[in-house]
């Protein structure tokens, strides 16, 4: 799950928060420490304190050794039904290879997924992205779990997974990465999504796997790391028209525009689109940079081409092809993630584009960057978001991003990280 929020302050020429700050410059201790003191007495976690993942109460006990926290059990053992759920509901497993069922996720989502704090955007992600998310190589249908009516068969809940080879420093562990937790929003509040999780968290023991990564907007025990979301205007005056972001003090609207004006081509010589021949040479690429972060995906050539070879409308990516040597030097890519803009008069998609892997060798990054933004406003994107992971802080003020209101808090299930992660250590993104 991604953060739907929008700008703090569109034209800020600081584009730095208190928070921002805090997070560069604080000891991990510190960091833990902040987190605990955001948490009242009042906020316990009645399903979260009986999961294994890391406990607030544990966060500063150092002699906590790392990895997991509970052991494996014998497959036999796993429970074989499904957990109850309340009389009038059945589970489902949703085939999205079938247009109705993608269609009937997609309507679910799309009227009852994530929204910022104001209610005024929602995720609408589209049924092509939703195939391309939950069908990675070695997919298992079994994990796209929903929840109907058993009346109407209406699909009123959704959880996923799919399986992924996460390193955490040396190790490679076989996770299963959990998203689209979706419960309709007249079903909220009663604790159907700790029977959800519960749900997928059986379906992935089954298939041997004990550990699971996801991302969530709010603070659950206890985020492995905490990000915040960027957004780089691209298309400035339906921001503001739309409410995402704010004409800035002492701003017009013609200065706004020339601020965030860019070149109608990439500038780097040899940028062009990814193509199926550059896989191998991606996959070098990136398995070489993300050897630097602590948490990452271990990807093959398999996994690159399915996630970032172009698909239309659902993933971008463009390498640098050396002029000299043909060698490829250099990737950027993003994907798409349009949000519906909830009660506008004229105006009903925002159309965003989500900052993914990218491996600069000899190109700047700030340059490779900037190559994306043009690409992406020449495709009609009309912002650009990007999180404080992996090397993104060293581009994003330069490039006129501006923080976020919200953060995004990565976890991971039944493994226990000794200190809370920079956002920088992090070499992950979920979609
Ligand atoms: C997230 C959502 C499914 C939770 O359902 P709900 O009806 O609000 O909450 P329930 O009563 O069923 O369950 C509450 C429990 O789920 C936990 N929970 C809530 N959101 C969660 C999340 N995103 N991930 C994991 N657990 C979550 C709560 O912390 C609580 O457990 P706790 O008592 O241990 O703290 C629902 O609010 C929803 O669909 N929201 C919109 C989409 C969304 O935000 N999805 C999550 C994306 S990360």
């Amino acid at each position: 799950m991604a953060d739907n929020g929008s700008v703090n302050d569109d034209t800020k020429d600081e584009n730095t928060s208190s928070l921002e700050i805090v997070n560069s410059e604080l000891s991990t201790d510190e960091l833990s420490r902040e987190i605990q003191e955001t948490l009242t007495l009042s906020q316990r976690h009645k399903f979260w304190e009986t999961q294994p993942v890391g406990q607030f109460k544990d966060l500063n006990d150092t002699s906590m050794p790392e990895g997991p926290i509970e052991p494996p059990t014998a497959i036999s053992e796993v429970k074989q039904e499904p957990y109850n759920l309340p009389n009038l509901y059945e589970w489902v497993t949703c085939d999205m290879n079938s247009e109705d069922t993608c269609a009937e996720v997609y309507n679910l989502l799309s009227n009852n997924y994530v929204e910022d704090d104001e209610n005024m955007f929602r995720f609408n992600y589209s049924k092509e992205f939703l195939r391309w998310a939950l069908h990675p190589p070695g997919y298992y249908k079994t994990w796209h779990i929903g929840v109907c009516v058993k009346s109407s068969k209406k699909l009123v809940a959704f959880i996923t997974g799919i399986p992924a080879r996460i390193r955490v420093r040396s190790d490679v562990v076989s996770m299963a990465e959990v998203n689209f937790l979706c419960v309709h929003k007249k079903l909220r509040s009663k604790r159907l999504a700790p029977v959800m999780i519960k749900e997928v968290t059986r379906r992935v023991h089954l298939e041997n796997i004990w550990q699971a990564a996801y991302t969530a907007g709010v603070v659950l025990p206890t985020p492995i790391t905490s990000c915040q979301y960027w957004h780089r205007s691209l298309n400035p005056k339906k921001l503001i028209d739309v409410g995402f972001s704010r004409l800035g003090p002492r701003m017009t609207m013609s200065r706004t525009l020339k601020l965030y004006k860019l070149p109608d081509l990439p500038v780097t010589p040899g940028f062009r689109k990814m193509e199926l021949r550059d896989v191998p040479a991606v996959t070098r690429l990136l398995r070489a940079y993300l050897m630097q972060f602590v948490v990452a995906p271990d990807l093959d050539e398999l996994d690159v081409e399915h996630w970032v070879l172009p698909k239309e409308g659902v993933v971008d990516s463009y390498v640098v092809e050396s002029p000299e040597n043909h060698t490829i030097t250099d990737f950027c890519s993003f994907y798409t993630l349009p949000s519906s803009i909830l009660g506008h008069p004229t105006h009903s998609i925002l159309k965003a584009a989500y900052s993914y892997y990218n491996v600069s060798t000899k190109t700047p990054l700030v340059q490779l960057m900037n190559d994306a933004l043009i690409v992406a406003k020449q495709k009609g994107f009309d912002v650009f978001n990007a999180l404080d992971v992996m090397h993104n802080e060293s581009f994003l003020k330069e490039l006129k991003y501006g923080p976020g209101d919200g953060k995004l808090h990565y976890y991971l299930y039944n493994y226990r990280i000794k200190n809370i992660l920079r956002p920088s250590e992090l070499g992950l993104v979920l979609l």
